[in-house]
């Protein structure tokens, strides 16, 4: 909730749902949400500042953030906790960086259950949004895969289906490489990640595969599914890719779900 923005943003069914505070009727279009301009003799009809507001709730709604993130703001999460400030760090330096209209590099999430890579997720789409207008899309992996495989087996078109998660600016895919990682799994991905490389679209991810192998036990073996790195999961050629167009980084700490499982 953040009435004085303007706007609140609460959780209505499985999404995070923005919704305009209304405040007295803009003096300058009298609640038309158009004014006229002049600009050097010429007048012209265009949108009033007023409507920035209702304009960037509108582009929230449309990015899918999922209900629990809805308060994941970059201000409520607490850097004050072990280890809990890097990513927060990164995820703010990264924001700063970004130039609407203009290519921007991405930033890949990595680290263990809990430490709040989904919550940095949903905070940097949030201010992409509210402070620069930009169109996000939130989308989970594994429902990015299934939601891209009934529209094939529905015979839709392509641009139903892939064409809007190539052509959306900045696209936010949580749990990256999670699933059973079949022969379409990859298809869909390469196919993604490859045109939106080519078109120069900002990826947003997180995922559980750490970005380089971890160490391993003296007993462990390569089938450990934990040991996987990001790169082995993904393949060379897709994350060779992702390795040249985004920032890699690892959110260290505890598991939030756990050290605050009593207090609520
Ligand atoms: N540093 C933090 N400050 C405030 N809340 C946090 C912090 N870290 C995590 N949380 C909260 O804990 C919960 C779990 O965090 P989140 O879902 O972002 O973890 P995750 O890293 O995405 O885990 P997973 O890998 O299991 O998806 C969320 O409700 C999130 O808002
Ligand atoms: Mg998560
Ligand atoms: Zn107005």
């Amino acid at each position: 909730m953040v009435e004085r923005e303007g706007y609140t943003v609460e959780p209505v069914g499985e999404r995070a749902v923005a919704r305009v505070v209304p405040g007295p009727v803009c003096a300058f279009c009298e609640g038309t949400g158009r004014r006229t301009l002049e600009m050097r003799g010429v007048q012209r009809v265009g949108r009033c500042r007023c409507q920035k507001i209702p304009d960037r709730v509108i582009l929230y709604n449309r990015a899918q953030i999922p209900a629990r993130y809805a308060e994941s703001t970059m201000a409520t999460f607490r850097t004050d906790l072990p280890d809990a400030r890097a990513g927060w760090t990164m995820c703010r330096n990264w924001l700063d960086r970004y130039r609407p209209g203009e290519e921007n590099a991405g930033l890949i999430l990595s680290g263990e259950p809990g430490r709040g890579k989904t919550h940095l997720l949903s905070a940097v789409l949030r201010e992409l949004i509210f402070q620069h207008g930009v169109s996000c899309r939130f989308v989970e992996f594994t429902h990015l895969i299934s939601s891209i495989k009934e529209g094939f087996d529905r015979k839709e078109s392509e641009a139903t289906t892939l064409t809007p998660l190539v052509r959306v600016p900045v696209l936010a895919v949580d749990e990256l490489g999670k699933g059973r990682r079949t022969e379409f799994e990859v298809a869909v991905l390469d196919e993604i990640i490859t045109r939106r490389y080519n078109a120069r679209g900002t990826l947003l991810a997180t995922t559980n595969y750490p970005l380089t192998r971890r160490a391993q036990p003296a007993a462990a073996t390569l089938a450990l599914p934990g040991l996987e790195s990001l790169s082995e999961r993904l393949g060379d050629r897709i994350f060779s890719r992702l390795k040249e167009s985004n920032t890699m980084i690892t959110v260290g700490g505890e598991d939030y779900r756990v050290t605050h499982a009593q207090r609520r």
